[in-house]
């Protein structure tokens, strides 16, 4: 058996438990559940457990690094956590260490503490490199209490998508944004080349005006107003209108109207989209049905990003009502929380 660290949404651990045992049976020992993490025994090699994590088999477990020990850490006092790090890490390969204070918000604290130990360690002869790593270690704090990770081999993104988005300066139109990026590393999506895009359920524009930053056209449908001027603050060029009879425009389109209104208009455009985006405040069946009126206008092999409202406790039956729907229309579905998404969760899928 090997331990580690399962990072999930603390609102959403009980499902990420369960997904673990269902998945793994026999392979899966005891799980605790602390915060916004799970400590897991599983009888599957580290090497393996990278790919198992990310292959959308799991709904609800961002990432799986394995423990490598736990120590207090008292604001100040990192010596015990030094000591775990020395005898771990491998005096042949570079390192990179990220700290996840599980009890901030902003990360701030958290980057110093990474200075100070990844400092520390350098002065012990191990050898930092922040852009291709040999070995990634991890340290997470919940309150005055460690847990310590190690991988070797690969960069991740991050385990802190949250500091990410602060780091990164805050949202540019809508947090939703967020979203976005996170869709593009945990499917992995390249938005790039993606010439025309529809984003049903549109404002206040965040998708939009991220997709059409890419170089993108973006139809945005929605009956309420974007937001013009953060949209324009971007650089992204912006026009509403209330019937959709182009073929050709730049940056963001607004077609002011409900789903319903605009599906036919799409559709008799005759325009083909390589993306259809869904981000409606909607049930997730109303969602769905969206995503298979507007199938004829997505081009063979496009892309279906969309997110399930989890309107009430009945998780699985609305992500099992989504799946269903859009079966025929569009393939390769998976579904996962992404750490941005609240309650919610987003599905990704393939026309064809
Ligand atoms: C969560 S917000 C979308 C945020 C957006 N993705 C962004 O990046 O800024 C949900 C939006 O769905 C819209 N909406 C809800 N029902 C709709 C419908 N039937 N047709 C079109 N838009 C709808 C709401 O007006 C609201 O603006």
């Amino acid at each position: 058996m090997h331990r580690y660290i399962l990072l999930v949404d603390s609102r959403f651990a009980g499902y990420a438990k369960k997904e673990l045992r269902s998945f793994f049976g026999e392979r899966c020992g005891a799980i605790d559940a602390i915060d916004g993490m799970l400590l897991a025994e599983i009888d599957v090699e580290p090497d393996a457990m990278g790919d198992e994590i990310e292959g959308n088999r799991f709904i609800f477990v961002y990432a799986a690094v394995p423990l490598i020990g736990t120590c207090a850490a008292k604001p100040g006092d990192y010596g015990a956590l030094l000591s775990i790090l020395e005898e771990n890490l491998d005096r042949k390969k570079s390192f990179r260490i990220e700290v996840l204070n599980m009890k901030a918000n902003s990360g701030t604290n958290a980057k110093s503490i990474e200075v100070k130990l990844g400092t520390s360690l350098e002065e012990r002869g191990f050898v930092a490199d922040l852009s291709s790593p040999g070995m990634g270690a991890y340290v997470i704090l919940t309150g005055n209490h460690a847990f310590l990770g190690l991988e070797s081999g690969k960069r991740r993104s991050t385990l802190d998508w949250f500091r990410l988005s602060v780091n990164k300066g805050g949202k540019g139109v809508s947090r939703a944004e967020f979203k976005l990026e996170e869709a593009a590393y945990f499917f992995g999506i390249d938005f790039r080349g993606m010439k025309r895009c529809i984003d049903i359920g549109a404002a206040p524009g965040g998708w939009s005006a991220a997709l059409a930053k890419t170089g993108s056209s973006v139809l945005a449908v929605d009956q309420s107003d974007l937001d013009y001027d953060a949209i324009r603050k971007l650089g992204v060029g912006v026009d509403v209108v209330d019937s959709f009879d182009m073929k050709d425009w730049k940056g963001v389109l607004h077609l002011k109207k409900s789903a319903a209104k605009a599906v036919g208009e799409i559709i008799g455009s005759g325009i083909i989209f390589d993306m259809l985006m869904i981000d409606m405040n909607v049930e997730p069946r109303e969602a769905a049905e969206a995503a298979v009126a507007l199938a004829p206008v997505v081009r063979d092999d496009g892309t279906l990003l969309m997110t399930i409202k989890l309107v009430d406790h009945r998780v699985h039956t609305h992500i099992d009502t989504a799946m269903d729907r859009i079966r025929g229309a569009y393939s390769h579905a998976a579904v996962r929380k992404l750490p941005h998404n609240r309650r919610e969760v987003t599905l990704y899928a393939k026309k064809g």
